[in-house]
């Protein structure tokens, strides 16, 4: 820093305002490495995070050209000096680092250097990484206009102004790089929601969707010959699976709610997708719908993906003769009923990880609209799964 206690005080607060004003952690350290070497005169800055593994998780230098790096190879290790002030978090100012007993050499690339100060980064008692520079280019409160000091070989020296002004940018640094980490972890968190709801979506809507339209295709495939009509009926029936499919999937990735629910209201919506059903499966599939008010929106697109799992669900794994299915008002909410006269099975058995989505997307879309998810299914039983919701 060569231009004067005020001036220089400007500098740093430019320095630490652009480091905090950066979110991607990798922003963050390049920005405090090009900060640090421009306030000391460096003529190369560097900051090292350490991993587990004795390496460096990042690596950010600062003075030195793309291609000088690439032809440096392989990030460094912790090992000599590195290593000592990541080790020890201890602050290191030489004359003359190769003259130091702890330098053990550098790749063939390497630029030279002589003077050297490097500081640990630390959040409480963890380091979390190291900033260091080396050759100092211009003496200490020198005049801009001065001769640089001639390189490696007759290197001006850090002094302990220059510690301590590195100091503060490591305790700086410190603190944008955890913001920084902080941030991509809650962005980390914020993509695996996002993730797990479309899969859900998915899973709730289109996958069934392709899964009528495999039945209704097969249908017509055997149909062709006996009863070409019919098939005919089928296959205009998979057109329009398919164009219902290619809807969920839009509405899935962009997060809108089923059209039908808009354009029909939930009763219709149910009836027809229930219609659908009971044509292309062997079992008897009804619905009955009494006296149930408009719902809020999301409530009502609860009650659709619940209904359209457990007939999914009643359809595939039960071996059901019928699969009914009723919508009744209750109080100022309304309460869904699916039921099929199946096989059964043991909810407490099925585990809530691994490949069953179903069940906990059904409790997932009761809880997130305030509704309560009953399954009541037992080996030889029958099942049946209620949803209860509540209303404006
Ligand atoms: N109505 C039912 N009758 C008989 N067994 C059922 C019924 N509903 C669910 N099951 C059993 O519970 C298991 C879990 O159901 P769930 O919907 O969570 O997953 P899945 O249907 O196997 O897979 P996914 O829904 O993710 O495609 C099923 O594999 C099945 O064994
Ligand atoms: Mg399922």
């Amino acid at each position: 820093m060569s231009q004067g206690p005020r001036s220089g005080l400007a500098a740093v607060s430019t320095a630490l305002l652009a480091m905090s004003r950066h979110l991607e952690v990798r922003d963050v350290l390049k920005t405090i490495v090009a900060s640090a070497r421009e306030l000391l005169d460096a003529q190369y800055a560097a900051l090292g995070v350490p991993d587990d593994h004795g390496g460096f998780a990042q690596f950010v230098v600062d003075g030195v050209s793309e291609e000088q790096w690439r032809a440096i190879g392989p990030l460094p290790r912790q090992h000599g000096i590195l290593a000592a002030m990541l080790h020890e978090a201890r602050p290191e100012r030489l004359a003359d680092v190769r003259k130091d007993p702890r330098f053990e050499g550098w790749p063939s690339a390497h630029p030279d250097m002589s003077d050297f100060l490097g500081l640990p980064i630390r959040d409480g008692d963890e380091v979390i990484g190291a900033l260091f520079l080396a050759n100092k280019l211009r003496p200490a409160g020198g005049d801009p206009a001065d001769p640089p000091c001639p390189g490696p070989e007759g290197s001006c020296g850090f002094t302990e102004d220059d510690e301590e002004l590195l100091s503060i940018l490591a305790q700086h640094a410190a603190i944008a790089l955890t913001n920084a980490r902080l941030y991509e972890r809650s962005r980390e968190l914020t993509i695996a929601e996002e993730r797990s709801r479309l899969a859900h979506e998915l899973h709730d809507a289109v996958s069934q969707k392709l899964f009528s339209l495999r039945l209704t295709a097969q249908a017509a495939a055997a149909l062709v010959d006996r009863d070409p009509a019919r098939a005919k009926g089928e296959l205009h029936q998979v057109a329009v699976l398919a164009a219902e499919a290619a809807d969920e999937l839009r509405a899935a990735v962009v997060e809108l709610r089923p059209a039908a629910l808009d354009e029909d209201g939930l009763v219709a919506t149910l009836r027809t997708h229930i219609q659908v059903l009971d044509r292309a499966h062997t079992a008897r599939v009804t619905f009955a719908g009494h006296g149930v008010r408009v719902l809020p929106a999301a409530q009502e697109e609860a009650m659709l993906r619940v209904a359209q799992e457990a007939l999914h669900n009643a359809l595939r794994h039960s071996g059901a003769q019928h699969v009914d299915v009723t919508l009744e008002r209750s109080g100022g909410g309304a309460v869904l009923r699916v039921t099929d006269d199946g096989s059964g099975f043991d909810p407490k058995g099925i585990r809530r990880a691994g490949r069953h989505l179903g069940l906990v997307s059904m409790r997932d879309r009761a809880s997130g609209v305030g509704g309560a998810l009953t399954v009541e299914s037992a080996p030889g039983k029958g099942t049946t799964i209620e949803l209860e919701v509540p209303g404006g």
